[in-house]
């Protein structure tokens, strides 16, 4: 078994080897985008999910290495933290109390993660996602630009694959785009969303267009519905595969993601969903773009529940 890993360029520690950490690890590793360091607070699980991912690696021919740990300094000089770690809502559980939980989560291995890893990029997954971004800026220290959180690239994913399935399409053909908090009041923008160039709402007549919409903004309630125990992460982990790969191979993607707003679009001191130009150096560029009035009360709204959310979660902070 391999326990250290050869310095080869790029190495994306993974804190939390649950579903959506394990299934993240294995895609970098799979599409040979760096090494890989998976750390989890269970003994066992990160070392388990590295040997059995390892041993893929001959069948999926990539020639990258997964170490699975307890302890941080193991995943010293990273290139990028990504955070997966912490418990999904359950019954019975509020929002709010899911931020408690989490919060605490995020803080703890976070500091860790960076203690060995002070140069790396941050890239939050954990929810409530942008609550958690916020947080783990405040705790990196990290400019902003260096701390992003994952959603955006996932709620448009499934608003492109909704609209492809209704079109008889395939989902490379549409170019979908959700602005706004990764919650029930996330904004999907069928004005910015196209097909082959053409705008949707030509091709979709409206009342079925809102249809899809609502289906983009429970997406994630409509799996863990289904799936009864835990939530989703196959498309969860592509959606952090393609940010990862967006950073190190420097490839200044246009993507939505949460980042720290400071004015755009009349929002600031949040992390919220918004285009923006991704590349080695961290987020590089927010773009901001008309709305009309109703887009705009949306976002509103949905920077609203995320900002009700931060105190408690800032709080943290000082325990
Ligand atoms: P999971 O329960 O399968 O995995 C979570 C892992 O975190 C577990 O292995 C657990 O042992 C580990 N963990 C807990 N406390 C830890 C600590 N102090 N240090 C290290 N590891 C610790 O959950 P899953 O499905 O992987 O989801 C992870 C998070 O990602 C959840 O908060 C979930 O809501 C969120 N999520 C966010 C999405 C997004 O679009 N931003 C999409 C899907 C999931
Ligand atoms: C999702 O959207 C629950 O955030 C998770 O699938």
């Amino acid at each position: 078994m391999i326990d250290t890993l050869p310095r080869l360029p790029n190495q994306v520690t993974i804190v939390g080897a649950g579903n959506v950490g394990s299934t993240l690890a294995q895609r970098i590793l799979e599409r040979n985008i760096a090494n890989v360091v998976l750390i989890d607070i269970v003994a066992g699980r990160p070392q388990g999910v590295a040997l059995d991912l390892s041993q893929a690696a001959g069948s999926e021919g990539h020639n990258r290495a997964i170490v699975g740990t307890n302890d941080y300094q193991d995943t010293a000089n990273s290139d990028i933290v990504v955070m997966t770690a912490g418990l999904p809502r359950r019954p019975g559980m509020t929002r709010d109390d899911l931020t408690q939980v989490n919060g605490k989560i995020v803080i703890d291995t976070l500091r860790q993660a960076l203690a060995v890893s002070p140069q790396a990029t941050v890239m939050v997954v954990t929810n409530p996602l942008d609550v958690m971004t916020y947080l783990a800026w405040k705790v990196s220290g990290l400019p902003a630009h260096r701390v992003m959180g994952m959603a955006g690239v996932l709620d448009s994913a499934r608003f492109q694959q909704f609209i492809a399935w209704e079109l008889g399409v395939p989902p490379q053909d549409v170019a979908a785009m959700v602005l706004g908090g990764h919650g029930d009041l996330m904004v999907p923008l069928p004005s910015y969303t196209t097909v082959s160039g053409i705008p949707v709402a030509e091709l979709i007549p409206a009342p079925r267009l809102g249809e899809l919409i609502e289906r983009t903004r429970n997406g994630g309630a409509e799996i863990v519905q289904l799936l009864k125990r835990g939530g989703a992460y196959y498309a969860p982990a592509s959606s952090a595969c393609v940010m990862v790969e967006a950073v190190l191979q420097n490839q200044r993607r246009i993507l939505p993601m949460a980042a720290y707003l400071q004015g755009q679009y009349g929002l600031e001191d949040l992390f919220l969903g918004v285009p923006c130009r991704l590349g080695q150096g961290g987020i590089e560029q927010i773009f901001e773009f008309s709305l009309t009035a109703d887009e705009q009360l949306a976002l509103n709204q949905s920077a609203a529940a995320v900002k009700a959310q931060l105190p408690s979660a800032l709080a943290l902070l000082n325990v």
